[in-house]
């Protein structure tokens, strides 16, 4: 059956955690279909895996409606989650809806944008026209330059505070869903507990509703060092499809993230 956005406020509800995992081609879509994965997140982040790039800041629109129709084309059942890229929403709603119903048009069922309650807006203005929208906050690496780096975030009292604070409002303003990247543990679960739609984390820890990563690091394939939250599946597997499956299962039962991979 396919995966809405309702069979994702369910699966939250009943404690059944989502597996997400970022796609950017037909081929990957069906092998991740095939494994069970319930998001196919066509992130921003193929400015560093496909294009190269040292941030996601270069990619445009058009990649990004490229990629999502490639990954919409190769999946049955998963939810098709695309990332607006930086300079494509940040203007106005209406920006926003322009580039988000391009997203749509081109296999997305929902949009992912980052910011925290600056952006509640822009949520409430889509998700009125029709675009269901997750908010990724915490880590949002559009903002690279503005953080001086790749940093946790909400480490003091006074951040995580803000954070729990933007998650609520961003919640209200009619987002589906809180994606949470590179937080301190006990602050997922804080800001998991106090809102009602499902929480996804990534460096976040295992009190979300569900865990997200790259596909290129499930696989192991990356340049560079391994980031603490990244876990390489093909270490235990035997091909990508077993490398993929079990991470899936690892989500599914709790085993990802391990404390080694948390904050
Ligand atoms: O672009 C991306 O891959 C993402 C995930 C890391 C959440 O936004
Ligand atoms: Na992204």
């Amino acid at each position: 059956m396919k995966v809405t956005v309702n069979t994702l406020h369910s699966m939250a509800a009943e404690g059944q955690k989502i597996a997400m995992m970022t796609c950017y081609d037909a081929s990957f879509a069906s092998l991740l279909d095939s494994a069970g994965v319930d998001i196919m997140l066509i992130g921003d982040s193929l400015g560093m895996v496909i294009r190269g790039e040292g941030s996601t800041l270069p990619v445009s629109m058009d990649e990004m409606a490229y990629h999502t129709r490639c990954v919409a084309r190769g999946s049955q059942r998963a939810l098709i989650l695309a990332d607006l890229p930086f300079g494509a929403y940040q203007e106005s709603p209406a920006q926003a809806f322009a580039s988000s119903a391009r997203l749509m048009q081109a296999g997305a069922h929902m949009v992912k944008l980052e910011g925290g309650a600056f952006m509640a807006d822009t949520v409430r203005f889509l998700v009125q026209r029709g675009v269901p929208v997750c908010a990724h906050i915490g880590l949002t690496p559009q903002f690279v330059n503005a953080f001086g780096g790749y940093k946790v975030q909400g480490k003091s009292e006074s951040d995580a505070e803000r954070i729990v604070e933007e998650a609520r409002i961003l919640a209200e303003a009619g987002a589906s869903m809180v994606l949470m990247e590179c937080v301190p543990a006990a602050l997922a679960k804080r800001v998991t507990e106090s809102i009602s739609v499902p929480t996804i984390g990534i460096g976040a820890g295992p009190d979300v509703s569900g865990q997200v990563l790259v596909l290129h690091d499930v696989l192991g394939v990356f340049p560079g060092k391994k980031a603490r939250f990244v876990k390489n599946f093909m270490d235990e597997a035997q091909s990508i499809q077993g490398a993929v499956g079990a991470y899936v299962s690892a989500v599914k039962d709790g085993s990802f993230p391990a404390p080694e991979h948390c904050f």
